[in-house]
């Protein structure tokens, strides 16, 4: 998919070369002076929309910086429209400059005309109040809040034009989304990346500051930064970007950065390796090492590393998150990681049966951990694979986060693996419960109506005990008939999850309805953790042992759920359903 991804980017390029090479007249370019007489422009668009380029000017300033790329519809055949707020412009002038297409039907409202709550926007999960996104970025705690920015196209639903889009939260679970942070600048779009807290003000722009480090993606990859002096609201772009770039590398990006004992440690995906620099001051970059030739997955490029020092009884363990796209062990994105020691200059990895997956879903990518959190590793990833990611079946916005997890070390009897739980703030936002229930499973055995009243947003707890060596498992079902069936088979040792009925699934020939497979150790009982949130099914097995994200796309939400069992009978119990709030 990365080879999609990429070849779009290379379609774009062509097309902006394109639109200024081509002689004035041939440019097919529409300009229109218009008065801002309401809070938003708004620009009709389609996903399937034509390839447009949009500027704006006033004062003979852009204010867009880049020309944008849209996906340009008419008023009648607009799936949305991109909302633009002018709000400390009224009453100005603004020339629309549209390449590409014509600019009749640009206009301006009070309000953006979507519908916020549509079908598929999750309750308890992070998405942008419009628009686009893939990878969590700028993950930071300070000052009793989570920041979270992310990858960004504010002009659209599918990826282009990647900003770092901005949100906070004081709970982990209640995100309030702000104005964009990072826009694309003349050293490209904003790729992915990281922000620490400033502490000692080692980089001169105010202790405390925030310090975004991102990638610079234009015709090279190369690492920038950008600081925020008011609890991370605003940045200011270093005018000494970028701050790091090798011509040697075309894959150089996803710089994670922390304070190790003495110095700024940038981890960054450099090809189909991880590379390590050291700074005092975030400005200055030397390389320290190399990590990853012979080892894990190589399936394709590396992506998004987050170096961690965890510890495992009492030890110092450092672990490397590493994602790659594709090569998941069901197909697509996913992220793995190693396990070993770091020493302030190199990780050397731990002989372990690489590689290690953190999620065995389809649908937990280019997750990384919180910054500057004490005690805790505070994990996000992006709830989708790029295999599918442009097409999922929302309207005004695309893709949400994953819950919130809290990685550490476990054995499992023959080495350390890392385990995910929920993290606390997913307990404290489960509000009521249902009376548990206890059922003996012989053939089946449905309750229905169990998660009625939860609109498609719940979480459910159980226990699950099999009596001989029959698969087992069960299907959350909607009154269509539609059902996500999770299935145990105890002689392969796996859990799999069938989504082939579960909802909408021709959105794309690339959404996975093939079993997602994940293997389970062998246990006597089961306790079992779902979280469903709308378009979302994120499963943990025995306090975060095994854990398994996968989006469906249910046409009504679950509100049922059926038991099976095929060998002698299976004890379901506790099971619980919370609401979450
Ligand atoms: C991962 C990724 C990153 C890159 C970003 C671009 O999903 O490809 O490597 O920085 O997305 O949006």
């Amino acid at each position: 998919m990365k080879f999609r991804f990429l070849s779009a980017l290379i379609v774009s390029v062509l097309f902006s070369v394109a639109l200024v090479a081509q002689p004035r007249a041939q440019m097919n370019e529409s300009k229109r002076e218009m008065t801002v007489s309401a809070r938003y422009m708004l620009v009709p668009a389609a996903d399937n929309g034509s390839m447009a380029r949009l500027t704006l000017t006033m004062d003979g300033e852009s204010l867009l910086g880049e020309p944008q790329t849209i996906r340009l519809a008419s008023a009648e055949s607009a799936a949305y429209w991109i909302p633009i707020d002018m709000a400390d412009k009224m009453g100005k002038k603004v020339t629309v400059t549209i390449a590409g297409g014509v600019a009749d039907d640009v206009r301006f409202a009070d309000l953006i005309p979507m519908e916020y709550d549509e079908q598929y926007r999750p309750k308890y999960h992070f998405t942008p109040y419009f628009g686009w996104t893939n990878d969590p970025n700028g993950m930071v705690y300070h000052d009793g809040e989570w920041h979270l920015a992310f990858q960004s196209n504010p002009y659209g639903t599918t990826h282009s034009n990647m900003h770092w889009g901005n949100a906070v939260s004081k709970d982990l679970i209640h995100w309030e989304n702000l104005p964009l942070i990072v826009a694309p600048d003349s050293l490209g779009a904003i790729f992915s990346g990281s922000s620490v807290v400033d502490a000692n003000n080692t980089a001169g722009f105010g202790k405390d500051a925030i310090v975004a480090i991102y990638t610079s993606a234009g015709r090279m990859q190369r690492q920038s930064i950008a600081w925020s002096n008011d609890r991370g609201r605003t940045f200011t772009k270093y005018e000494g970007n970028p701050v790091l770039a090798d011509p040697a590398h075309r894959d150089y990006r996803d710089p994670k950065v922390a304070w190790i004992d003495d110095k700024w440690v940038m981890s960054l995906a450099t090809g189909e390796v991880i590379t390590f620099y050291g700074s005092k001051d975030l400005k200055n970059w030397e390389k320290l090492s190399e990590f990853g030739r012979g080892i894990g997955s190589h399936a394709a490029v590396w992506e998004c590393p987050d170096l961690l020092r965890m510890e495992y009884n009492g030890e110092e363990k450092w672990v490397l998150l590493v994602s790659i796209n594709p090569g998941g062990p069901n197909g697509g994105s996913v992220t793995q990681y190693f396990i070993g020691d770091f020493d302030g200059k190199e990780f050397h990895a731990d002989p372990l049966p690489y590689p290690l997956w953190i999620d065995w879903g389809v649908d937990n990518y280019a997750g990384v951990t919180f910054g500057n959190v004490e005690g805790r590793h505070v994990f996000m990833g992006w709830m989708s694979n790029w295999n599918y990611s442009n097409f999922t079946p929302t309207r005004y916005y695309r893709n949400a986060m994953t819950l919130p997890r809290e990685l550490s070390l476990k054995h499992n009897g023959n080495h350390l693996f890392l385990a995910s739980r929920p993290a606390a703030e997913v307990y404290a936002a489960r509000k009521q419960a249902t009376e548990p229930v206890d059922i003996k499973v012989k053939g089946k055995a449905y309750i229905g109506d169990l998660m009625d009243g939860f609109d498609g947003a719940y979480g459910m707890t159980m226990r699950l005990t099999p009596k001989g060596n029959g698969e087992y498992g069960f299907r959350l079902c909607n009154s269509l008939g539609e059902y996500a069936e999770f299935r145990f088979d105890p002689a392969e040792g796996t859990l799999t999850l069938d989504r082939s009925k579960s909802g909408k699934v021709d959105f794309s020939e690339r959404y996975i309805t093939t079993p997602i497979v994940t293997p389970v150790p062998e246990a006597k009982s089961y306790e079992l953790e779902l979280y469903v949130d709308k378009h979302s099914t994120e499963l943990f097995i025995n306090d975060g042992d095994v854990v398994f994200t996968n989006c469906v796309f249910p046409n009504e939400p679950y509100d049922s759920i059926e038991f099976f069992s095929d060998g002698k009978s299976l004890k379901a119990e506790d099971v619980t359903v919370y609401k979450m709030e």
